[in-house]
């Protein structure tokens, strides 16, 4: 095999889109997934490849230090594409501790591990680091986070993230460890999980439940396809530099409120509604608490070093999203229950 990948989070959102674009465009790369599979992490992601044979899946915590260096000495990577976390603000709000054992420590334990499966001989490795915008705070109305930006962070998520950037950047410049970070800007497209906003909406649209904005619905993200994400990781793990951080944006700002409107005007036609039928459903609810007004991602440094563009526009985007989520209705009702109806709940009554 010409590379031996470890894929962490690989069973997620965004990390299923990776590993299909890895496996199907490079036969000869062996892609190790390794994944938890907590509520999050979901092997129906990957059925159309798990049985490609540069593919294994091994279920693991990052945590487990001793199964992490197991799993490296047995499969003796030489790059790691890290994805696994907890991803979920309002469940950061909830539960602060469990991502800063994930994010922070489950970070701290695949990067040991790399140092000393790679007994700091570091020629032709690699350790990419999938992060977020979120690390840079929260802008005003104007403005834009730069790779030069300084970390603000200021939410439990956000601050674990931060943290686990951190710690990549100091293996970089204490140990020379060849690192790549990537923040990117809010994903949305197949296969997300619907406790984040857009699959959330769709999903309640679909069965005429309330649709929850916070606040005002004056909040804005910066939203890209999650393919555009998965290709840009791609390019970047093949031409990053060592010791670069890149920024990866959608050039695409929607105040919430509006993002919702657009949305319920595809499913009022996909679903044969009367215009502004699914409007009806949005409701107004308390605001999350220390909510960031806006994000918005600077990214000319990869466009003018690699030509990098987001590929989809908002409206297709969109679309291809309803679409794949009104298709694949097996998937969205097996995963909203259990642990899901109790997130809800918890989430969203009384709020
Ligand atoms: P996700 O919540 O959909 O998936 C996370 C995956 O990590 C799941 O498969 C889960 O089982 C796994 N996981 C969680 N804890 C683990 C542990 N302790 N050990 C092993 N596996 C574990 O997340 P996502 O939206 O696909 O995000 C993937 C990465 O991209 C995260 O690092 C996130 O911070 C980052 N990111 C996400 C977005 C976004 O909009 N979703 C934007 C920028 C960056
Ligand atoms: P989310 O999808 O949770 O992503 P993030 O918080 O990482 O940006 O939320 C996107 C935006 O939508 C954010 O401003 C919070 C808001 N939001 C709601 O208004 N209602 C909801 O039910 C959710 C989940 C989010």
């Amino acid at each position: 095999m010409e590379k031996r990948i470890l894929i962490t989070g690989g069973a997620g959102f965004i990390g299923s889109h990776v590993i299909r674009n890895f496996i199907k465009k490079y036969p000869n790369y062996l892609i190790v997934n390794f994944d938890k599979l907590t509520y999050a992490g979901n092997l129906e992601n990957l059925v159309d490849i798990e049985a490609a044979d540069n593919y294994d899946f091994i279920k693991g915590d990052i945590t487990d230090i001793n199964l992490v260096k197991k799993v490296f000495e047995k499969y003796k990577f030489d790059s790691v594409i890290h994805l696994a976390a907890e991803s979920h603000v309002d469940r950061s709000i909830l539960d602060p501790l469990e991502f800063v054992q994930t994010n922070i420590i489950g970070t701290a334990n695949l990067l040991n591990a790399a140092k000393e499966s790679w007994a700091n001989d570091f020629e032709g490795k690699l350790f990419y680091h999938v992060s977020t915008d979120e690390v840079f705070g929260s802008l005003s109305k104007t403005g834009f986070f730069t790779e030069k930006t300084s970390y603000d962070p200021r939410s439990p998520y956000s601050a674990s993230k931060a943290g686990s950037d951190h710690l990549v950047r100091a293996y970089f410049h204490t140990y020379s460890m060849p690192t790549i970070i990537s923040n990117c800007s809010n994903n949305y497209g197949p296969n997300q999980f619907p406790e984040k906003l857009i699959p959330l909406a769709i999903n309640n649209i679909v069965n005429k439940k309330q649709i929850p904005i916070y606040g005002k619905g004056d909040n804005v993200r910066d939203w890209l396809y999650v393919l555009d994400h998965a290709n840009a990781i791609e390019m970047l793990f093949h031409k990053g530099e060592a010791g670069e951080t890149y920024n990866i944006g959608g050039d695409n700002e929607w105040t919430n409120l509006d993002l919702i409107r657009n949305l319920c005007q595809i499913l009022d036609d996909k679903l044969n509604r009367e215009k502004g039928e699914s409007e009806k459903l949005i409701t107004f609810v308390k605001d999350r608490e220390g909510h960031d007004l806006r994000y918005a991602i600077d990214f000319s440094k990869i466009n003018k070093q690699f030509d990098w563009k987001p590929s989809l526009d908002f409206k297709t985007g969109l679309e291809n999203t309803v679409d794949w989520y009104l298709t694949n209705k097996k998937w969205l009702e097996n995963v909203v229950s259990g642990d899901y109806l109790n997130f809800y709940k918890k989430q969203y009554d009384k709020r």
